[in-house]
């Protein structure tokens, strides 16, 4: 299926650094298992089909995230607003340690307040992708705050809108 030659041929810090280019929102993964709640920085998100309701995260296989996502289930993709640059880099591992007991509890999973917008859904299925694992999620519950700004992540670096939005 895959053109291994040409796999060969790309250097990964070039493909890490060209979709980097590929200006993306930022979202906190969370999900709970009998281990407790756990969240995870991801901008590899997208919409996926409106009809049935599919979204899709990929998620590192070296990342403490895939086991407890296939254990529970479920996920909730936090969207996080230009106010919430903290969160994005606490759970990337980067964090100054001043955030403590960051979630509320919603339809039975772990939620940031002040997200963007929430979206819930179950696993509906895992596709293999190289060394990430994608999680297509049919989506159970919605919420959003229509006046949030976005924060935005482009060449490793945090930002947001140069002007308000307009619609
Ligand atoms: C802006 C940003 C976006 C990221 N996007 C992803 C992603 O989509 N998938 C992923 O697996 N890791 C992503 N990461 C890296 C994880 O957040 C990081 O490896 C984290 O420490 C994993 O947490 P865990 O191992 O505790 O689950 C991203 C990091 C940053 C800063």
């Amino acid at each position: 299926m895959y053109d291994s030659t040409v796999l060969d041929a790309i250097d990964p810090r070039d493909l890490r650094d060209c979709c980097g280019r590929f200006a993306t929102g930022v979202n906190v993964i969370t999900t709970r298992t009998d281990e407790g709640d756990h969240g995870m920085t991801a901008s590899a998100f997208m919409s996926v089909s409106l009809d049935p309701p599919l979204i899709c995260i990929s998620v590192s296989r070296s990342a403490n995230m895939l086991d407890k996502i296939r254990e529970s289930g479920r996920y909730a993709v936090n969207v996080l607003p230009e106010g919430m640059r903290g969160h994005a880099l606490h759970f990337a591992g980067r964090g100054d340690g001043t955030l403590t007991e960051p979630f509320q509890s919603r339809h039975g999973l772990p939620v940031l307040p002040g997200a963007a917008a929430l979206i819930i859904a179950d696993v509906a299925e895992q596709i293999e992708a190289g060394d990430h694992i994608l999680f297509l999620g049919h989506v159970r519950h919605l919420d959003r705050d229509p006046a949030a700004s976005p924060l935005l992540y482009h060449a490793g670096q945090f930002g947001g809108l140069a002007a308000p939005a307009s619609t």
